[in-house]
């Protein structure tokens, strides 16, 4: 993966987001796209374009009349049995599915759930909280958006192992490129879902899942495909992306010095340190969208059919959009990050995510204060499409611990 500044005359990069080596640190070449080619040229997984700057981006997502979404969001392709939506939908059918989620996650119901989260977080804290040393990316990023995502649908929460697994293997094998691995491990699952979507059609309850089967999409009942396509949507893109917010976040406020005391002290600047977490690590590092038309943009001429990446973590450290934008910065007068994209398809979970984030940095900070990265302890950032800390060591005095 070469990271030296690009031939100003060639768009032709060897840009490959799933190789796990480069996304240690994947910045320096971000930098060097925006500033010297901001359409590139990936020669990976048949070609696909990359966009970096902050304007390109909004821009790109604003018109998805000519970045399509329908073709699949993922490079290499997710390999879905059943269309995902809202993701995978443009208009106008995006929207009758996205209202349906929307409803399940307002802000006053994600209150609803604050109590229970809160108490999640605990239990999961206080397995390790007198050990004084722990990976915090195994012990409680990697679990609690599990649980939290199975309690919501209407899993049984001891089903939380066996959703992190699939979700998990699912992400692993699309990285891969393997369609047949992948379409092998999204069928397990869709059958897993199925049987619980079925199960409500017989024995409808006070539940998400229940809700999703009995949704009207326009005047006609949503059909079995779509309740499926929506409910396995839902639990990738609910599990992996807060995974990465949380572990991120932790690790960013453990490095930055002074910080924890600030919140400690300040715990208003919380959502702050979210929100800055989400930016300078976007939990989805891009999003592939497919070309309706041909466009020419910075001088290079992209064709119909064409796959573009959109690269949100490049976008989130432009600098013309954010001032310093490598150093983690609670008091940015204003911080619009593209952490869960822009225009229509903009993260629709995002309440949730925000609130699991705060959740957990409130807990952390309370029961574990002086926690902080173990020194020689090794931070190993996952590869792919989703960027998250796979290892966290922390350590931390039991005696100040509670
Ligand atoms: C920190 C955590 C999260 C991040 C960083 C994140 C990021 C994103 C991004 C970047 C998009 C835009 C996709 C696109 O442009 O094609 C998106 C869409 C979406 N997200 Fe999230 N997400 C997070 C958490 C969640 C959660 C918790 C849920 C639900 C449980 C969720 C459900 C969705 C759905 C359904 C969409 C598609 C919306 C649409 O197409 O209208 N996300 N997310």
């Amino acid at each position: 993966m070469p990271v030296e500044p690009l031939a100003s005359s060639s768009a032709e990069i060897d840009f490959d987001h799933t190789d796990r080596e480069f996304m240690q640190n994947p910045y320096e070449m971000f930098q060097t796209l925006r500033e010297q080619c901001p359409v590139a040229r990936s020669t990976k997984f048949d070609g696909f374009w990359v966009l970096s700057r902050y304007d390109d981006l909004i821009a790109a997502a604003r018109d998805p009349q000519t970045f399509s979404s329908a073709a699949g969001v993922t490079i290499p392709d997710f390999g879905s049995p059943v269309p995902m939506v809202p993701i995978e939908a443009d208009p106008p059918m995006h929207m009758a599915f996205r209202k349906l989620l929307q409803r399940e996650f307002t802000r006053s119901r994600m209150a609803a759930f604050e109590e229970a989260i809160a108490a999640l977080t605990d239990e999961l804290i206080d397995k390790f909280v007198e050990k004084g040393s722990v990976d915090l990316a195994v012990e409680l990023c990697s679990p609690l958006p599990s649980i939290v995502i199975a309690q919501l649908l209407g899993f049984p929460s001891d089903d939380w192992n066996f959703f992190r697994g699939y979700t998990e293997q699912l992400l692993e094998t699309a990285k891969s490129g393997d369609l047949e691995a992948n379409i092998g491990a999204a069928l397990e699952f869709c059958t897993y879902l199925a049987n619980a979507l079925d199960d409500r059609r017989r024995e409808p309850r006070d539940d998400m899942l229940t809700r999703v089967v009995e949704a009207e999409i326009g005047e006609r009942p949503i059909t079995e495909d779509e309740a499926l396509g929506l409910t396995l949507l839902t639990v990738v893109a609910g599990h992996e992306t807060t995974v990465g917010g949380i572990s991120s976040m932790l690790l960013h406020v453990a490095r930055t010095p002074g910080l924890k005391e600030r919140l400690i002290a300040d715990p208003a600047l919380i959502p702050k340190a979210v929100e800055e977490a989400l930016r300078v690590e976007a939990p989805i590092q891009g999003i592939a969208r497919t070309l309706t038309k041909d466009v020419c943009l910075h001088g290079q001429q992209m064709r119909e059919g064409d796959k573009v990446w959109l690269l949100w973590a490049a976008g989130n450290r432009d600098p013309g959009q954010f001032p310093e934008p490598e150093s983690f910065d609670v008091d940015r007068k204003s911080n619009r990050h593209l952490g869960f994209g822009d225009g229509i398809h903009r993260c629709v979970g995002a309440p949730l995510a925000q609130l699991e984030m705060r959740i957990v940095m409130e807990k952390i900070l309370a029961r574990m204060p002086d926690y902080h990265v173990e020194d020689g302890g090794e931070v190993v950032f996952s590869g792919g499409q989703n960027r998250m800390v796979a290892s966290l060591p922390v350590v931390w005095d039991p005696a100040r611990a509670s």
